[in-house]
């Protein structure tokens, strides 16, 4: 299962409105013979693509799928059907399917005298390369992933607005990594108009990668020019005026965004924190210390440490000299997975 999630996390960017699974085919004696994950939209499922390698050493074997194979005819055929016919014994799969339309996969399979294990490290496969996909089905929103690069001290720029560049190579290619699993980047005016970012996904010669997410800018006043380097025509630009952070999502979920990465600046951060609209924090704390210039989060309008807005680690991570922390919000993790655990209901 470690694996598949593997794989799927692999085409994470390239699947949406769809869920990026993965699949791992394995003979009768346990030895692995497929591997896949989900092709862009139209294309076949990640159980068609593992069984396809796998070919006649499948019967009688295992598949091991993040998500439960679907049982409905879309684009492509029922993914359970397929798995039937090649005469997979076993089938192990991470999350139920939450949806009544591709539902049934596994009474399917089970109809058909396959051994159907569901919920395998299901945590793990939801939290991982399925979580935009889910927050879709279950929230009617994108999943935001807040990315925010700072001081020591919680400084995102210095006092005369220089913010370039605070942490090193390797936390700036991780960003690269990061906007590339995503659907959609987003940043205020205030960050376009101060930093004129690209917001486009390069590669480490510096080339932009054929595959670029929606460039979004927050701008409900009309500030930022058409000279703005995000109308360069690198990549498709969306420049919104949405009054609230939830606005804009609903907006980018119409556009099949399932996966938002926010990148500030520190007033459009703290709205969407304020929100309770970030689903995990990416930051890169460089060990440097400025003393003076803007925080790196806005006026959350808490005003005693009671009410203080806990997020809990759930990695930490050297990227050269800079350290990063991966964060999700403590609160919001604990009804997720509640959630989670309800979701689909097997
Ligand atoms: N180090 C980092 O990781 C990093 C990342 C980003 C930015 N920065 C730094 O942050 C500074 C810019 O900060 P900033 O706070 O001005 O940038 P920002 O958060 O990108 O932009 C703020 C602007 O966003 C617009 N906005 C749209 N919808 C909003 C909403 N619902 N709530 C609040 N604002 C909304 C507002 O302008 P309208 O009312 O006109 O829409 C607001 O003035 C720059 O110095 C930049 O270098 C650092």
């Amino acid at each position: 299962m470690a694996r598949a999630r593997e794989l799927g996390l692999r085409v994470l960017g390239t699947t949406s409105p769809n869920p990026a699974v993965g699949a791992v085919v394995l003979d009768a004696s346990g030895a692995v013979v497929g591997e896949g994950a989900t092709s862009p939209p139209g294309g076949p499922h990640a159980e068609v693509h593992a069984l396809a390698q796998a070919g006649e050493r499948a019967r009688g074997g295992t598949a091991v799928v993040t998500l439960e194979p679907c049982a409905h005819t879309g684009r492509t055929g029922p993914c359970a059907d397929a798995l039937i016919a090649a005469g997979v014994a076993r089938v192990v799969v991470a999350v139920p399917e939450p949806t009544q339309l591709a539902g049934g996969g596994a009474a399917r399979l089970r109809a058909a005298g396959v051994d159907v294990e569901l919920g395998a490290e299901q945590v793990a496969a939801a939290e991982g390369a399925l979580a935009g996909w889910l927050t879709g089905v279950q929230e009617h929103r994108p999943y935001v992933v807040w990315k925010v690069a700072t001081t020591l001290d919680g400084r995102v720029a210095a006092a005369d607005g220089t913010s370039r560049w605070i942490t090193g190579p390797d936390a700036r290619a991780e960003v690269h990594r990061l906007r590339a699993g995503c659907d959609a980047v987003v940043v205020g005016s205030g960050t376009a108009l101060a930093d004129d970012p690209q917001l486009t996904v390069r590669d480490a010669a510096g080339a932009d990668v054929p595959r670029q997410p929606l460039r979004v800018v927050l701008d409900r006043r009309g500030r930022v020019p058409a000279t703005a380097r995000v109308h360069d025509g690198a990549a498709p630009t969306f420049i919104s005026a949405a009054a609230t952070p939830a606005a804009l999502l609903a907006e980018l979920f119409d556009r099949d965004v399932r996966r938002v990465l926010l990148e500030g600046g520190p007033t459009l951060a703290a709205a969407f924190l304020a929100a309770g609209l970030v689903d995990e924090a990416v930051v890169h704390l460089a060990p440097q210390l400025l003393g003076a210039g803007a925080a790196m989060v806005g006026d959350l309008g808490i005003p005693t440490m009671a009410a203080a807005l806990h997020l809990r680690v759930v990695d930490v991570t050297l990227l050269g000299g800079d350290v990063q922390l991966r964060l999700r919000p403590a609160r919001h993790t604990e009804g997720r997975a509640h959630d989670r655990q309800d979701a689909g209901g097997s």
